[in-house]
């Protein structure tokens, strides 16, 4: 049977390649998100707010699968915890049959606001109406590059003891496109990139590739927080994939 696969946030960093994938598959797309940016020929875009439930209802209809590939920092209650409520309530209402959703690694382990949104939203998923699988992922490349540009800006190179195990969003969403036409499964085994690497060792590698030489900025792993991130909560080295690592990305991209 061909799916027709709604995805949500399908313009994103993740959504994109995501929707890539799914059409490589030959499964029907729609594209859901508020501006119709990134949208590629052969799928169809349909406008949804999930901080307001605006066109949920029509933008699913003849939809069977959902991936909710959205994603929003300083509305992370309203688009990941609320958002997706609304998303489960109109999925089921359209006779969706699996909702697939990416989550990030050690999530539970790291005590932040927006991990503590992305715990909500799995928790969400696990006691809602459709049948589900969730995906968690490491950090994409994406991320640091743009926190690392952005210490740069004012000067400075952060290092530190902190561990990341940085994904090519493209390897994930293969998985995800895989996991959308296999069919709900609920936990999946996780995914996380080729290396564990220090933030020292990553941003010597990201001033080195993009040529930007800057004033190391020592960043203590103190607290909960810190001492999680730098014992390697966020890092999983048995879902390690193949793929880039953040200089090869860093190359390429
Ligand atoms: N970034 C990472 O390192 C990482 C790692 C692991 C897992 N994840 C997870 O992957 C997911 C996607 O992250 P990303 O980095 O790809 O996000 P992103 O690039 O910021 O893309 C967010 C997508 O969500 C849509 N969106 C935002 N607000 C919305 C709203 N109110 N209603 C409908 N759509 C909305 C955006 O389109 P519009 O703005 O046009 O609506 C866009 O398509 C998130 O769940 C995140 O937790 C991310």
């Amino acid at each position: 049977m061909t799916e027709t696969v709604a995805v949500v946030g399908g313009t994103g960093t993740l959504g994109a390649p995501v929707v890539r994938h799914l059409l490589d598959r030959g499964a029907s797309v729609f594209v859901l998100s508020r501006n119709a940016t990134n949208v590629p020929a052969g799928a169809e875009h349909r406008r949804v707010d999930l901080a307001s439930g605006e066109g949920l209802g029509a933008a699913l209809a003849g939809a069977t699968v959902v991936v909710d590939t959205a994603n929003s920092n300083k509305g992370a209650e309203d688009v990941l915890v609320a958002g997706t409520r609304r998303l489960l309530e109109a999925g089921a209402a359209a006779g969706v049959g699996h909702h697939l959703a990416i989550s990030i690694i050690g999530i539970d382990q790291v005590p932040m606001k927006y991990y503590r949104a992305k715990l909500a939203q799995e928790a969400a998923i696990e006691s809602g109406p459709i049948p589900f699988s969730i995906l968690r992922a490491s950090q994409f490349h994406q991320l640091l590059d743009m926190a690392l540009s952005a210490a740069a800006r004012f000067g400075v190179r952060p290092t530190g003891a902190a561990k990341v195990q940085p994904i090519d969003p493209d390897v994930v969403a293969a998985r995800l496109a895989d996991a959308a036409l296999a069919g709900p499964a609920g936990r999946l085994s996780e995914i996380a990139g080729p290396k564990v690497q220090t933030l020292s060792e990553l941003s010597r590698t990201w001033a080195a590739a993009r040529g930007k030489r800057r004033l190391p900025l020592p960043v203590p792993s103190w607290g909960k927080m810190g001492k999680a991130v730098a014992a390697g909560a966020l890092c999983n080295p048995a879902a390690t994939t193949a793929g880039k690592d953040f200089e090869e990305w860093l190359r390429h991209e």
